[in-house]
């Protein structure tokens, strides 16, 4: 069978992950392309995985190249134009969160998609992915703990991150756009409803830096589900132990925890402190084989014609949500969906 021959824009603290799985671990798959306006990054995808063709303008990239497909890594503000351009020039697209940061760009998409429907059109909810939240929602569709009536998760990234956190405001919608909008995309998939209203409670309360963009560095929101289930999400940019990403599901007769305690490996360390054990550092570290799975099955989709099981409209939901989630934490007032 013919590889699917990717080409790749965006090669910073995530894109140069992905490119390595394309590059080396996602059969079926040819690298071929890279897109970056660092040169530094183009350099190391021509040293470290042998690309051929390098750009640092993304149209010709999608001009120049045989392409089958584009891989989108490239700062969220830039989304919804980069995935309109590559379905018009024929592509397929796959797409890092969030699709957008508004929803207006977000039904743009949907539109040109529609006009697009050979093409498949991924956008990068990774933890679907994950083999603990994956195993967590084949059980509750199982019925292994009845009803789900209650879901509490949590996304805390490495305080020593938050310099590179306050940056990347500019560009991410805020830390509700760009981080907890994975734990309202599994509210959604595991309790299997809508969100009705989100009432928001947080504050700059370790970097004040983030105030320049009206954006919090830990807070708390409260969701009410149209099915009458509820959800808590909690949001930090300042964990010091690592990266602490975990979920709770309750349900009418028991419940599932999916990600605790966050080891780096299954060891624990007995000393003169107690009982310890390392947490993984960042995202990466916690969801590399996600990554990995979710690359595959695009590339499997793009093999077998078929769209991914995540829609756009799962992804302009859990933005629609994550806008919501931004309101009410910026007025300090409950906000209907
Ligand atoms: P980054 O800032 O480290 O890298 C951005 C990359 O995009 C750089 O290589 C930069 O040169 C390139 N770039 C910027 N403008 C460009 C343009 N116009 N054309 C082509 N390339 C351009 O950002 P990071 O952290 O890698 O995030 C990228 C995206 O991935 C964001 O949308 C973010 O939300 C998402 N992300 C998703 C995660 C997940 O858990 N699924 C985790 C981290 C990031």
């Amino acid at each position: 069978m013919e590889k699917i021959r990717i080409g790749i824009a965006g090669l910073g603290r995530l894109g140069k992950h992905h490119a390595g799985n394309l590059a080396f671990r996602v059969k079926g798959a040819e690298l071929v392309a890279a897109c970056s306006i660092v040169d530094a990054e183009l350099d190391w995808a021509r040293e470290s995985l042998g690309v051929e063709h390098l750009f640092e303008d993304y149209e010709r990239m999608l001009r120049s190249t045989q392409l089958d497909a584009v891989f989108l890594v490239t700062p969220t503000n830039r989304h919804p134009q980069q995935i309109m351009a590559a379905l018009q020039a024929g592509r397929h697209v796959f797409c890092e969160k969030p699709l957008a940061l508004t929803i207006a760009e977000c039904e743009e998409v949907i539109g040109v998609a529609r006009e697009h429907p050979d093409r498949v059109t991924a956008i990068g909810f990774v933890r679907r992915y994950d083999p603990g939240y994956a195993y967590a929602k084949r059980k509750i569709q199982a019925g292994a703990i009845g009803r789900p009536i209650l879901f509490r998760a949590q996304t805390a990234d490495m305080d020593e991150t938050a310099a590179f956190q306050v940056e990347f405001s500019k560009s991410s919608g805020g830390v509700f756009l760009d981080a907890s909008i994975h734990d309202m995309d599994l509210a959604r998939w595991l309790l299997e409803s809508e969100v009705q209203d989100v009432y928001c409670v947080g504050d700059c309360y370790v970097h004040a830096e983030f105030r320049r963009y009206d954006d919090a560095d830990n807070a708390t929101a409260l969701y009410r589900l149209r099915n009458g289930a509820a959800a808590s999400i909690t949001v930090s940019r300042t964990a010091m132990h690592g990266h602490d990403t975990h979920a709770e599901v309750v349900g009418t007769k028991g419940s599932l925890v999916v990600g605790r305690p966050p080891r780096l490996v299954n060891v624990d360390i007995c000393d003169e402190h107690g009982v310890r054990s390392e947490c993984v550092p960042s995202f990466y570290e916690r969801f590399e084989q996600a990554f990995l799975l979710e690359a595959q099955d695009f590339v499997r989709c793009v093999a077998e014609g078929c769209q991914p099981r995540c829609s756009l409209a799962d992804a302009a939901e859990a933005t629609r949500i994550a806008i919501a989630t931004t309101t009410s934490y910026r007025r300090g007032e409950r906000v209907v969906l």
